[in-house]
């Protein structure tokens, strides 16, 4: 390759995130003058809590789509293999449903904890030929929001164990660009490794930690440090850079299959994206057959 087009490519996918988080900052000023001159609601301005999350639904309702146009690795052949029982997390208004195919699909339940988001969502799923296939539930994935949520459903029977939902109820889990900004990133995963069905899936696609020792690249590493310095969690809606998310997921449980690779490993957004077969039991398509 020239070293020019090399260093171009180089340079921008370190710097890429600068026009990212500028865009945040950008939708957090406007969100504060939509609160003043708009909605007249000046105290909302001492919530600084919600008006970063409302900026952050600002920023992805205005560019959500044009930010679901590529995607990837092999995501939408994960996706449009998924079957049976599949619980996404953080559907957001369904931007990625179009990658599912509804007629494999049993029913999908979407875990979706922003209301204003729950019109859309259930639009794009009539849309796409989901029809009565799809639930909206407005929770987070975070287990103490989901279980109840899918217990309210009816999906789940809530055992005396706490309030710990039985386990194994889904045959596929979805997580696409949500595991960044899931509070106690570690038990969120483990909740859901604890809903998944023995031999059922997970389908990952997170952006996550540089993994400088090994593929990555310690300059993006530094770079991740960086941006989080300049307010990355902030302004975009308490998203991380530096989330060990592999890692929490090897240690949710034990797995038959762990293929998870990086994609753009020497970048300051690197992803992750690829399945998990959770341990000790039959695929849907295996059950099925039978
Ligand atoms: C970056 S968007 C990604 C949307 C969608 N998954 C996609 O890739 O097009 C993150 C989504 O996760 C949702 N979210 C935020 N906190 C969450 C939580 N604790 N549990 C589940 N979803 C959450 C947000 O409301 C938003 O819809």
């Amino acid at each position: 390759m020239p070293r020019s087009i090399w260093v171009q490519d180089n340079i921008l996918a370190l710097l890429r995130p600068s026009l990212l988080l500028l865009t945040g900052a950008y939708h957090f000023f406007m969100t504060i003058l939509e609160v003043i001159f708009v909605e007249r609601r000046p105290l909302t301005l001492f919530n600084i809590t919600k008006l970063r999350y409302k900026s952050f639904a600002r920023l992805w309702t205005k560019n959500g789509e044009a930010m679901s146009i590529e995607m990837p690795g092999p995501l939408t052949e994960l996706l449009s293999t998924c079957e049976g029982v599949v619980l996404n997390i953080g559907p957001k208004s369904g931007e990625i449903l179009s990658r599912f195919n509804a007629n494999r699909i049993t029913v999908m339940y979407g875990a979706e904890p922003a209301e204003d988001f729950h019109t859309d969502l259930l639009r794009n799923a009539q849309k796409k030929g989901f029809g009565d296939k799809y639930h909206a539930l407005q929770c987070g994935g975070e287990p103490e929001s989901l279980i109840p949520a899918l217990y309210k459903s009816g999906i789940l029977e809530v055992s005396g164990r706490a309030g710990l939902a039985s386990d194994g109820v889904f045959d596929e889990i979805c997580c696409v660009r949500v595991l960044c900004g899931v509070p106690h990133a570690q038990q969120t995963i483990n909740g859901l490794y604890n809903l998944l069905k023995p031999g059922g899936r997970m389908i990952i696609c997170e952006h996550v930690v540089n993994p400088w020792r090994t593929e990555g690249r310690m300059l993006a590493r530094f770079m991740q440090l960086v941006y989080t310095l300049l307010g990355w969690p902030f302004f975009m809606g308490g998203c991380e850079l530096q989330r060990h998310t592999p890692d929490f997921l090897k240690d949710a449980g034990e797995w038959d299959k762990f293929d998870l690779k990086y994609y753009g490993p020497k970048d300051a957004i690197p992803f992750v994206v690829g399945e998990l077969v959770k341990k000790g039991g039959k695929s849907y398509a295996e059950v099925v057959k039978e």
